[in-house]
């Protein structure tokens, strides 16, 4: 990373030192262009090096979602040595110039490409279609092919977790959500921290403000101040960077990071984080290319696989309340625990779970409705 380029990365989201620093202990050799630029240009690959080519929605210094991705690519390059190259591509928008990045990186000899983000389903589905001999790994998608597998982590355990402290820290008994991309990931990840709250309360309220975008610091700013002004005093997010919590911080409320470890955006207000560790998966699906047994299909690793966990819970906390979010960590990690488990209501009062029942995939995959609690409805659902 050049020096503007950190100096850049610290403005736009006042990217913390403890951040920077685990960012740039990368090494130079697969250092990203300027994003969305083409991938580096060619340099001959060891015949047995396997190629692999990382699409970002997001700068790699955004704290959360990318910042995560990028973290797992370092540690699959660091675990496999020298029998995989991978490089990056940074803040790549879910456009046509996603398609023309992943031809980039195909032509430069990439055979393996994990594209982050889930607007870059179409580009995906397209780009496979032609390059048959290149293996994609689509993060959040839902269309496989025999050349694109899909992954994903159960951020919406994390959710929950997170709710759990948000309820027993709520005085307001009003929660909100900074939200992303009106997609079932997103609407089901605002649920379930409403869910873990309400698991302490169940009179705890819910308010949602849409940014409609993954990365867009001041519209962040923006939402979070509208649910604290409307009486929210304990706020989670689905966005990609720390703003949120960091608004927190100056408006004297409560937090969480997100996909990442943001404690050191906003240390009085941060409650906890809820991390996702990519690395799991990614060690697999490498492990799986270089034997030959790369299969595709579709995967979603949560607590149980070590994906998605709530750490660095706040020292005020009360500790029954940690005690809470260890026990369904606990019934996460052995399965006698699921998160949407009946009865769970709509925010009409409709039953959408009956009681006892455990939500299936299809049906966890498919949530466009908010649970009981959360005002107002989700954008474009009927
Ligand atoms: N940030 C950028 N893209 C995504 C996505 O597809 N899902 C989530 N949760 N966050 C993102």
């Amino acid at each position: 990373m050049t020096t503007l380029r950190k100096r850049a990365l610290i403005q736009l989201i006042g990217l913390s030192a403890v951040s920077l620093a685990a960012l740039t202990a990368c090494g130079k050799k697969d250092e990203a262009p300027a994003a969305p630029a083409a991938a580096p240009a060619a340099q001959a690959p060891a015949a047995d090096k396997l190629k692999i080519g990382f699409m970002y929605v997001s700068p790699i210094g955004d704290g959360g979602w990318t910042f995560q991705h990028e973290l797992a690519r370092k540690a699959i390059q660091e675990k496999f040595g020298d029998k995989i190259e991978t490089s990056m591509v940074e803040s790549v928008p879910e456009s046509a110039d996603a398609e023309r990045v992943m031809r980039d990186m195909a032509g430069q000899g990439n055979k393996l490409i994990f594209a982050t983000s889930f607007g870059y389903q179409e580009f995906v589905q397209k780009v496979a279609a032609d390059l048959k001999n290149v293996k994609f790994e689509h993060a959040t998608g839902y269309k496989t092919a025999d050349n694109v597998a899909i992954y994903d982590s159960k951020t919406f355990e994390g959710a929950y977790l997170a709710g759990i402290v948000a309820g027993g820290m709520t005085k307001t008994k009003t929660v909100g959500v900074v939200a992303s991309v009106p997609i079932p990931e997103v609407v089901r990840n605002i649920n379930s921290f409403v869910l873990g709250a309400q698991s302490v309360d169940p009179a705890i309220k819910a308010k949602v403000v849409w940014v409609n975008e993954w990365f867009a610091p001041p519209k962040e700013s923006e939402a979070a101040t509208s649910l604290i002004n409307g009486g929210v005093d304990v706020m989670y997010q689905n966005t990609n960077s720390p703003a949120v919590l960091k608004t927190a911080e100056e408006r004297g409320v409560r937090a969480f990071g997100k996909d990442g470890d943001m404690s050191a955006f906003a240390p009085k207000a941060h409650l906890g984080s809820a991390v996702i560790n990519w690395t799991p998966y990614y060690t697999k699906v490498v492990e799986d290319t270089l034997a030959g047994k790369w299969q595709g299909g579709s995967y979603w690793w949560g607590v149980k696989e070590g994906a998605m966990d709530l750490v660095k819970i706040a020292d005020d906390v009360p500790q029954e309340i940690k005690d809470k979010v260890e026990k369904a960590k606990a019934g996460l990690k052995d399965g006698s625990f699921s998160v949407w488990t009946g009865p769970i209501k709509d925010n009409a009062g409709k039953e959408v779970l009956s009681a006892g029942k455990v939500a299936d995939e299809p049906f966890l995959k498919a949530i466009n409705f908010y649970v009981s609690g959360i005002e107002g409805s989700v954008p474009g659902a009927r």
